[in-house]
């Protein structure tokens, strides 16, 4: 759904281009007082100061909303979630706390295979309606596009079937949140390939690939490139493939071990690595070089009390910094974008300012989509957050909490 919307007397706070902001760009926001948008169908027509609010009865076709002692951003875009899944594993969270790690509760048999069990037992009605939910509260937080993942299927037709409740999803015409699919089959090796991981990668290639590219069903391949999990000689195999049937790419890189994945996605022209707490300072330099951008998720790190990435050095090293908040059920059980803002400047030294770019511009950068998202200019979707309060620092100072007070999509007005 679009609509006909005239905002007046916005603060509007936004970042500037059509491409990743880099290096020290991240941190320049363009203010504009008072200002006037107008979304004609859902698109910006302009921007700027007020051009007299009844211009000839022109505005008559418009709704009209009144910014007034109110900060307008671009739409957030969440670049890296696995919203839809079955189950959950609040069991795992207390074994963590009481010191069991990560991978050792996945090498058992538990963490990502354990969901893979939930979702395989879910029809496509279970799936989509707890994914539904995820979206309510993704947009109530200020999200206008979000991106997906499957793998937690690992067979054919489940994995297929994640993609359809995305698709299904994204074509309702009542959605709040445009949804961006990704495959990632290469999430885990299922129970039955256990042991027999490069047979998996030649099953994921050979039976599933063609069928999500022929369906159209996703835009990115992305893959765990994980010691123990696939090598990255197995993550290159199933990501040329990849390439070959037009998808995007996406890492996971770097998480938990240092393992080269950082210099992978640099290497295949990836559009985004995503995790990268173990990247090498040579792995930086290649995604700078690359373009690729470095999608960090501090939800993750906190979660799993591990150190944070490098996102002030990345920044400092000239890389493009998107965040993300990594929302799914075993590492991260959490979208929250007001922590992500916290995390990402208290742990991260990110400024204010450059982790607003990092959840707009640049998180539609790793998502293709920088010339039609991400900043409030004419020509992109009218995707709006509208806060409490004109001082954008709330977003991370109020730490933890909403200070989303309405979501624009495409000009229509969801208040929250
Ligand atoms: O991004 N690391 C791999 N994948 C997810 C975790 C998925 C899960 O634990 O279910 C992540 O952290
Ligand atoms: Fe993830």
């Amino acid at each position: 759904m679009t609509e006909n919307l005239i905002i007046f007397n916005a603060r509007v706070v936004t970042p500037i281009g059509f491409s990743a902001r880099c290096g020290k760009e991240m941190g320049e926001l363009c203010i504009i007082d008072n200002a006037t948008i107008e979304v004609t169908d859902g698109i910006i027509s302009y921007v700027g100061p007020s051009r007299g609010e009844s211009r000839d009865g022109y505005y008559q076709r418009y709704w009209h909303y009144n910014a007034r002692g109110k900060c307008l951003l671009p739409g957030f875009v969440d670049s890296h979630t696995h919203f839809v899944f079955g189950g959950e594993r609040a069991e795992e969270f207390s074994w963590r706390l009481k010191g069991e790690s990560y991978m050792s509760i996945m090498e058992r048999g538990g963490g990502i295979v354990s969901t893979v069990k939930a979702t395989r037992e879910c029809n496509f009605i279970q799936l989509r309606s707890k994914a539904e939910s995820f979206l309510k509260q993704m947009s109530a937080m200020g999200v206008t596009t979000v991106e997906g993942k499957s793998g937690y299927g690992l067979d054919k037709d489940t994995e297929l079937l994640q993609l359809k409740v995305m698709r299904s999803l994204n074509n309702d015409e009542h959605k709040r949140v445009d949804i961006v699919s990704t495959f990632l089959g290469a999430h885990a090796v299922p129970e039955e390939y256990r042991g027999r991981t490069d047979e998996y990668i030649d099953f994921i290639i050979r039976d599933v690939l063609p069928c999500v590219a022929k369906g159209e069903l996703a835009e990115f391949c992305d893959v765990f490139c994980e010691q123990g999990v696939f090598s990255v000689e197995q993550s290159r195999r199933l990501l040329q493939a990849a390439k070959e049937y037009g998808l995007g790419l996406k890492l996971h890189a770097d998480e938990i071990v240092p393992l080269g994945g950082a210099e992978l996605a640099a290497e295949l022209s990836a559009v985004s690595a995503d995790h990268l707490l173990h990247a090498s300072d040579e792995g930086i330099r290649a995604m700078r070089d690359a373009g690729t951008v470095a999608t960090l998720l501090p939800l993750t790190a906190f979660a799993l009390k591990e150190n944070y990435a490098r996102g002030r050095e990345m920044i400092d090293a000239g890389c493009a910094v998107a965040l993300a908040t990594d929302l799914n059920p075993g590492s991260c059980f959490s979208g929250s974008i007001p922590l992500t803002f916290a995390l990402a400047c208290i742990y991260m030294q990110l400024t204010i300012e450059e982790a607003i770019t990092a959840l707009t511009l640049n998180g539609a950068a790793a998502l293709n989509r920088a010339d039609s998202i991400g900043s409030i200019e004419v020509g992109k979707k009218g995707d709006f957050v509208v806060l409490n309060t004109d001082n954008y620092h709330f977003l991370p100072y109020y730490v933890g909490m909403n200070c989303v007070n309405t979501t624009i999509k495409e000009g229509v007005i969801y208040p929250v």
